[in-house]
């Protein structure tokens, strides 16, 4: 758990911190101040006989990390900091890393260090994991029947940025066009409706806005007992799975469309994009299903 917290305290932080006055050595090499930059990976350690990094990762005498081992640049150990590409390609060796982490994970065990999946609130036997509950609420909410206004959830930060940090705020297709989007008075009216209809709730933030929990529920199956509170019910999903998709012959026909695109984006970017059509097989952690559209209709009426 030491690691796992760590590491990510690692990942979310700057690397650099500037101090003012005393930045000489930032315009000298290791060589010169045998200083590393501010909250940088450990040099000279030792690496774990359980890791197993790439050939051309080379190692000092003794099986010690040095600044080749990591970065490709030639004599990075003589570079002035300032003078650093941190754009080549092989600043960090085997880059560009578009997921940074797939960098740490060459030696790192990924199962080790990977984020807990919070969502996995029960225990085999059904009991809920109350610890799991602290990382939004500031308290286990024990009647977890009985429905609550907003401001008894107890909820560690507002609902509309409980789940940012953890997850990215466009975290996929859709989400972008419901960031700020406010339902005017006649979708509200068909919210209602709706959400009536389906026995479900349909929460807005404070300011009446869509967020994450309007269309995901945060709890999975079984936490809260969706016949007695709306909160509750939901798609019947495997939050230890996810969402699952299946391959659909669609995709040919969807690439094809796509390839030229895609590959003026590659270009530019210089990073491989893969954007397959499938199909959802399971979905999960939502309020209505939206593979056969019953989600959107909740909130949008289409003309026929
Ligand atoms: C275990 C791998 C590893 C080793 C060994 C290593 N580095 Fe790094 N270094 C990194 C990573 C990761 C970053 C951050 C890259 C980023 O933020 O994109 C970094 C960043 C840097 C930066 C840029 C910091 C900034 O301004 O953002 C410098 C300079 C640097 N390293 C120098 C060195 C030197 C000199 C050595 C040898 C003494 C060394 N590194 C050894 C992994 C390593
Ligand atoms: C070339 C192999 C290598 C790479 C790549 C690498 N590490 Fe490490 N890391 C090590 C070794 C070796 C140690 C020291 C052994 C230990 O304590 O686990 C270490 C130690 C650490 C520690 C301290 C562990 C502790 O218990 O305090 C953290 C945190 C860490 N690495 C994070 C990262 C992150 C984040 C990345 C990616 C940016 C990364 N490492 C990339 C080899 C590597
Ligand atoms: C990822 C963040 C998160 C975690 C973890 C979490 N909750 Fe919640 N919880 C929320 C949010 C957001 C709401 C309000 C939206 C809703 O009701 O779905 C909520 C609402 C509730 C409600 C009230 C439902 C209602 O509106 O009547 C209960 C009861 C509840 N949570 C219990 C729990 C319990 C018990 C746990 C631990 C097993 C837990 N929560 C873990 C975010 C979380
Ligand atoms: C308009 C409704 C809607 C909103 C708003 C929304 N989502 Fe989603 N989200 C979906 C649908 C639909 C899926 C598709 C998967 C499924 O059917 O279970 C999904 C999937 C996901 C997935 C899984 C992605 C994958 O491919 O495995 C994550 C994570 C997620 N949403 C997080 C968020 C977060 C965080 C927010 C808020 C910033 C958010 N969503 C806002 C509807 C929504
Ligand atoms: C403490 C971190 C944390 C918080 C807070 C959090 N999540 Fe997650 N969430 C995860 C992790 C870890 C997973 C497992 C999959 C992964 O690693 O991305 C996950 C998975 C999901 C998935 C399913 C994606 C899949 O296919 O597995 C959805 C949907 C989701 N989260 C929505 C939310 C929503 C909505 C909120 C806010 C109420 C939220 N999450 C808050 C960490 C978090
Ligand atoms: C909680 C209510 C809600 C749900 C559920 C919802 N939407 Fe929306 N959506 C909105 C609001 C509000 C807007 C802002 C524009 C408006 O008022 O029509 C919007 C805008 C959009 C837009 C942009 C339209 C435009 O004119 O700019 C698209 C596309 C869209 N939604 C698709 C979907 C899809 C697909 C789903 C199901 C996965 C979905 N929505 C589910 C509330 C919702």
């Amino acid at each position: 758990m030491k690691l796992v917290l760590s590491l990510w305290v690692l990942l979310l932080m700057p690397w650099t911190i500037s101090l003012a006055g005393e930045d000489d050595w930032q315009r000298q090499s290791y060589k010169q101040s045998k200083r590393l930059p501010d909250l940088h990976h450990a040099v000279d350690v030792k690496l774990l006989e359980a890791m197993m990094p790439p050939e051309d990762f080379v190692l000092k005498t003794g099986r010690l990390l040095q600044c080749k081992t990591c970065h490709g640049l030639e004599k990075m150990d003589e570079i002035p900091y300032d003078k650093v590409n941190k754009d080549a390609p092989d600043f960090l060796r085997g880059g560009p890393y578009p997921d940074f982490e797939a960098f740490c994970y060459q030696c790192h065990n990924k199962k080790d260090n990977e984020r807990p999946n919070i969502h996995v609130m029960l225990e085999k036997n059904g009991e809920i994991k109350k610890q799991n509950c602290l990382y939004c609420h500031e308290e286990v909410n024990e009647q977890r029947e009985k429905p609550r206004k907003p401001a008894d959830l107890k909820l560690r930060l507002p609902i509309e940025n409980v789940c940012l940090g953890c997850h990215l705020k466009t975290p996929h297709l859709n989400a972008p066009e419901h960031q700020e989007a406010k339902p005017k008075d006649e979708m509200k009216k068909h919210m209602k409706v709706e959400a009536e209809k389906h026995g479900i709730t349909l929460p807005l933030s404070n300011a009446g806005k869509v967020m994450c929990v309007s269309c995901h529920s945060p709890h999975p199956d079984g936490v809260i007992d969706g016949k007695k509170n709306p909160a509750g019910r939901q798609v019947l999903g495997d939050v230890e799975k996810g969402v699952e998709y299946v391959k659909h012959s669609w995709d040919q026909v969807y690439q094809a469309d796509k390839q030229e695109r895609l590959t003026l984006l590659e270009q530019t970017t210089r990073e491989r994009v893969e954007l397959p059509y499938k199909r959802i097989k399971s979905e999960v952690l939502l309020r209505l299903p939206a593979k056969n559209g019953q989600l959107c209709l909740s909130c949008h009426e289409f003309d026929r």
